[in-house]
């Protein structure tokens, strides 16, 4: 791994957890919590190998849909890994930041949130973001609405909204872009996940289910990631003479 280029911001879909389960006969909670301990794993190794950010999609807008009972499992999940978990994250001075809407979330699941960001928020290490009925749909037209009051109240003009005007007024703006996007489980689908910051992210599918994900596949990875060449748009041509110049 020595000398590989790495990515500064990985976002994770991670998906498989039920199928995960059902391989081996068991309820699909118990998927969900073998897929919290791949999740302790991988913001360990990323941590380790100084990543900067660590996006990871832990519940959608959408998955409100599935059986109440999955969902207030899945609901306690997150509380109970936050209270063991918070401890570790501060030593390793790891920030942790929520995205999303927590207007469905329990008192109690969104104040063991805001004290955990609260006593991380210092933290100069890896950023961790746990997206939690978060949708990009969501945040495009929160930003949209933003901006929509600023012209309302006459402190912006509509000629002024630019895509990094726009994109100032989005949940991630303080951060940069997802360099490399992972999804589990062999879905090829972005499912709703960071819409507009994806635009030039490096896309790596794979068909290992998200409790089995662990460092070896980060590995492979990120060493598809340093594989491949992002080119925003310039030719070959352009950024091998860029690169001379440099
Ligand atoms: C995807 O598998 C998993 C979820 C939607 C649940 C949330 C994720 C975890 C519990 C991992 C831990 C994360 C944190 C940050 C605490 P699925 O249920 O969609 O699996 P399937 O597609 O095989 O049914």
């Amino acid at each position: 791994m020595a000398d590989i280029h790495l990515p500064q911001h990985i976002a994770i879909i991670m998906d498989g957890n039920g199928r995960w389960a059902k391989q081996r006969f068991m309820p699909r909670i118990a998927g969900h919590r073998a897929g919290v301990e791949a999740a302790r794993q991988v913001v360990k190794n990323c941590a380790r190998r100084n990543i900067k950010v660590l996006s990871l999609f832990a519940f959608s807008s959408e998955n409100w849909r599935r059986p109440a009972q999955e969902v207030s499992f899945l609901m306690e999940l997150f509380l109970t890994g936050l209270e063991r978990e918070v401890g570790m994250l501060h030593e390793n001075n790891i920030q942790l930041r929520f995205i999303g809407d927590r207007s469905r979330f329990s008192e109690k699941l969104c104040e063991k949130i805001k004290e955990v960001e609260q006593l991380t928020q210092k933290n100069t290490g890896m950023t961790l973001i746990i997206a939690v009925d978060y949708g990009g749909q969501w945040d495009i037209c929160q930003a949209a609405r933003q901006l929509a009051l600023e012209v309302e109240a006459g402190t912006l003009r509509s000629q002024e909204i630019t895509p990094e005007k726009f994109a100032s007024r989005l949940s991630f703006s303080d951060l940069p872009n997802p360099d490399l996007f992972i999804r589990t489980s062999g879905e090829l689908r972005i499912s709703n996940f960071m819409l507009w910051q994806l635009a030039y992210s490096e896309l790596y599918f794979t068909d290992i289910l998200w409790p089995d994900f662990d460092e070896n596949e980060l590995e492979k990875a990120l060493k598809h990631y340093s594989s491949r060449e992002r080119r925003y748009g310039y030719s070959s041509e352009q950024l091998k003479e860029a690169a001379r110049h440099a």
